[in-house]
């Protein structure tokens, strides 16, 4: 069992981000809401340390987010953030005062020479930059704390009581606008928490393969495989554990991108020599698409055909094998805790695309390797375990495929000219982005397109090839910069690398005979059309 931080979250919008840095920091966290906390104490004993995190709340607000004072007796390292601090200062008897004006953005603080000596800013130089976002501040620290730093506005951005080891911040270390603040975080989990850096990717898939092999015992398990980053490494590390013991199966809906199928067998079927079963079910779907037009109803159309078809196999498999116990899900850890479960809560299905929510009779358990687990480590496992990076840092793909990209009716020759310009866009902006990985090592960096694909919007248009008139489809381009798909733009991509994907469209496919870019960022728009 790993020594644990837990992030104790009071509503703030940087929870996930504060737990993703004491990750990054090496050592293990979880994300705990504050309502759970004493419970959750009661039930595991103590963590090695606690970040409370910021909220929208102010302490004086009826019914703001709290903590009975007998938790400062648990006598483990606190770290206050933002309304963290401001909480912990007024529960134990300071004072917090509500002024006028705000503190927003980037702001100076100090740390004069005569302050007290704090492990916290060890190695941190005494006057800094930050990131600020609230109104209330500490006026006067409880007894037994001492100011360790101040703004030019206020009086308190930071205090602790060494003794006690309670230690409080007003600004936001976690961000990125902070530049000593993962210093900060790190001298609180090193130095004071007394934490050693050990949450390697390398453990995780060791620790992992040998829990599922006690979970899974002499069972076997099913998973449904789409080809996406999550399912894909979650398969990897449990074959790792158990073999051919587990069965992947594939639907392919027909409504995957150009090859996608293909490449899915190879790389899981041969490369990793996995047991993996293809359902070529795409005349199924179609047939079912067939006349539809309104995306609500495709995508449920796909989601329950989807079950149906993994069902069949399912029961299929359990009639010739039996022994079939456990359902693999590549379950992540923004699923769990945004999905209320928190903390290692009750288990919580994730309603994930593909699987479009199980089916309840199917009564096999679950087995969720990845849920603990944030995206970027999820890759780092991926890599780990030996999966391409072409697959580890995959854009996402929707489970209905191409059926939402494909407006009003589905049918095979639309679905045609999607993927042979979806071919076309992949393989320019792939040599794009592989650039700019060159230039700076970084897969995702903020100039890097983060997904990219056609629409076909069902227009046709008139134009002229060679001396004749032609009236084809107009084919449209997205291309989106983003960090986790919730917000994005357009991304800004060079003309002439706009120009080739035009011609290149309109001349190597068949029925397209105009090229449109998308300059929607989202919001307002969404990332795909339907
Ligand atoms: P939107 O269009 O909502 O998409 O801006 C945000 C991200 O989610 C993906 N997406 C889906 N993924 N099943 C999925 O697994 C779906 O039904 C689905 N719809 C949208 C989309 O591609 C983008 O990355």
């Amino acid at each position: 069992m790993h020594k644990t931080i837990w992030v104790v979250d009071f509503g703030g919008q940087y929870n996930q981000l504060i737990a993703r840095r004491v990750r990054e920091a090496k050592v293990y966290c979880e994300i705990v809401p504050y309502e759970k906390l004493m419970e959750k104490l009661e039930a595991e004993g103590k963590p090695a340390g606690f970040i409370f995190t910021g909220g929208p709340s102010s302490v004086y607000e009826q019914g703001a987010p709290s903590l009975p004072p007998s938790f400062y007796e648990v006598k483990a390292p606190v770290l206050g953030i933002c309304y963290g601090a401001q909480l912990m200062a007024y529960t134990l008897g300071g004072k917090v005062v509500s002024p006028d004006f705000k503190e927003y953005g980037k702001i100076r603080i100090h740390r004069e020479a005569d302050r007290p000596e704090s492990e916290l800013f060890s190695d941190i130089p005494g006057e800094q930059h930050c990131w600020m976002s609230h109104t209330d501040y500490i006026e006067i620290p409880p007894e037994g704390f001492a100011v360790t730093s101040r703004t030019d506005s206020t009086p308190t951005a930071s205090m602790e009581d060494k003794a006690r080891g309670l230690y409080a911040v007003q600004f936001h270390p976690e961000v990125y606008h902070t530049p000593f603040g993962q210093k900060l975080l790190e001298n609180f989990l090193y130095k004071i928490c007394g934490l050693s850096p050990d949450w390697t990717m390398e453990n995780f898939a060791n620790e992992k393969i040998h829990d599922i092999r006690e979970t899974v015992g002499d069972s076997k398990v099913l998973c449904a495989l789409s080809g996406g980053v999550d399912s894909s490494v979650a398969a990897v590390l449990t074959h790792r554990a158990i073999g051919d013991r587990l069965t992947c199966v594939f639907v392919d809906h027909g409504l995957l991108r150009k090859g996608e199928g293909d490449q899915v067998m190879d790389v899981f079927g041969k490369q990793f020599n996995m047991k993996i079963i293809r359902v070529d079910a795409e005349e199924r779907f179609l047939t079912k698409l067939s006349g539809v037009t309104e995306p609500e109803e495709k995508r449920k159309i796909i989601g329950a055909e989807f079950i149906e078809v993994f069902q069949e196999e399912a029961a299929r498999l359990s009639e010739e094998e039996g022994g079939i116990d456990f359902l693999l899900q590549g379950t992540i850890y923004p699923d769990v805790v945004e999905s209320g479960g928190g903390g290692g809560a009750a288990a919580v299905i994730k309603s994930h695309h593909n699987v479009g929510g199980l089916p309840e009779d199917m009564k096999m358990k679950l087995l969720e390797p990845l849920r603990t687990l944030f995206k970027d480590e999820v890759r780092a496992v991926g890599e780990e375990l030996g999966i391409a990076s072409e697959l580890v840092w995959r854009q996402p793909f929707p489970g209905p495929g191409l059926a939402i990209r494909c407006l009003g009716e589905v049918t095979e020759g639309k679905l045609r000219i999607i993927r042979d310009t979806d071919a076309v866009l992949r393989e320019e902006i792939d040599a794009y982005n592989k650039k700019l990985f060159d230039e700076t090592g970084v897969h995702n960096s903020p100039e890097s397109v983060w997904q990219y694909f056609t629409v076909l919007p069902n227009i046709r248009s008139v134009g002229v090839m060679g001396d004749a008139r032609t009236y084809d489809y107009a084919v449209g381009v997205r291309a989106v910069t983003s960090v986790d798909g919730m917000t994005s733009d357009w991304a800004r991509l060079p003309h002439e690398l706009l120009e080739t994907i035009a011609n290149r469209m309109v001349n190597e496919v068949d029925g397209v005979s105009r090229v449109l870019y998308d300059l929607t960022s989202k919001p307002p728009g969404t990332i795909e059309w339907e």
